[in-house]
């Protein structure tokens, strides 16, 4: 029987890599932060599907953790032959206006445990010749949205290289990059999607079978539903000044605010030198 390791998974998108997994027959070992909320989920899967579950309470953002879940990737005997890095979160507001250990702890979570796990987990599948990484990236990282969309761009692109590098190992890496899904994404960041179009919203059980049907195929992009792939051959092929137009809603509100409108007009007064060599703004 196959076993699969998935990170974030005592909600949205990783809960339901959990469960399809488990309904096709792969053992589990459970990764999230709240031990409770895991011990509760694996209880559940284990009664519905007679699989069994591991769990795994760890911050990925803290690398002694992190590492606990490196070393279970490599253990020898109790194999695990599918890595889903999906845990992930989102921060409230613009780069400036969180705390800088807010964004360490984010790009901890986003980037290095990827980095880490993808390490660990390949490493011991290709000495098995058999394996598959499946890395939850977003469409977002094709955007400018601020230092989330920066570590998602990594996502991809580093996926992208790791798929080149195995190819021919019997191990395959395919980056999934969902547009929007219904999942406590938004709520747990207090981000207001109100606004956003019902067309716009995908759901977590579809988004995950396609990612699964990818990885078995051993694709190394899934992006699911016709209207994202459109949208990302559109930000493909768009002069990026639209593209940071469109996708910089930070960038925007603080264009409206008063210090930023009262310094750009400063400098449009002086108009001498870029505003890094002034010596005084006061
Ligand atoms: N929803 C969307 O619209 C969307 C779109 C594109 C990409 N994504 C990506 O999809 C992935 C899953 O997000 P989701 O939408 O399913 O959000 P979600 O419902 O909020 O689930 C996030 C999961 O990640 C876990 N997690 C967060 N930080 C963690 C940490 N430091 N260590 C361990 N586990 C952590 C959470 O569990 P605990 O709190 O128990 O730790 C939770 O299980 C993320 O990588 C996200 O960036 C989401």
């Amino acid at each position: 029987m196959a076993r699969a390791l998935v990170t974030g998974s005592t909600s949205g998108l990783g809960l339901e890599f959990a469960w399809q997994l488990a309904g096709t027959g792969h053992d589990l070992v459970l990764v999230s932060r709240d031990q409770d909320r895991l011990g509760a989920v694996a209880e559940q899967i284990r009664d519905v599907h007679k699989v069994t579950v591991e769990v795994l309470a760890a911050d990925l953002s803290d690398r002694p953790q992190l590492e606990r879940v490196a070393i279970r990737l490599t253990d020898p005997v109790e194999r695990v032959d599918l890595l889903v890095n999906n845990a992930g979160y989102g921060l409230r507001g613009g780069f400036l206006e969180v705390g800088v250990d807010d964004h360490e702890k984010q790009m901890d979570t986003l980037m290095k445990a990827v980095l880490v796990l993808s390490h660990a987990a390949a490493r011991t599948m290709v000495q098995r010749r058999k394996g598959a990484i499946l890395n939850v990236s977003s469409l977002a990282g094709y955007t400018t949205a601020g230092p989330y969309a920066a570590s998602k761009s990594w996502v991809t692109v580093f996926t992208e290289s790791l798929a080149m590098e195995l190819k021919g190992t019997g191990v395959t890496a395919t980056a999934l990059l969902p547009g929007f899904v219904q999942t406590e994404f938004h709520e747990r960041a207090s981000m207001s999607v109100d606004g956003l179009p019902r067309i716009t919203w995908l759901k977590a059980p579809y988004v995950v079978e396609q990612a699964l049907k990818d990885t078995a195929k051993g694709n190394v992009l899934s992006i699911p539903s016709v209207k994202y792939r459109t949208a990302s051959e559109f930000s493909r092929i768009a002069p990026r000044p639209l593209i940071r137009a469109l996708t910089s809603p930070d960038w925007y509100r603080r264009m409206q605010s008063r210090t930023v409108k009262r310094s750009l007009r400063k400098a449009s007064r002086r108009n001498l030198h870029a505003p890094w060599q002034r010596e005084d703004e006061a």
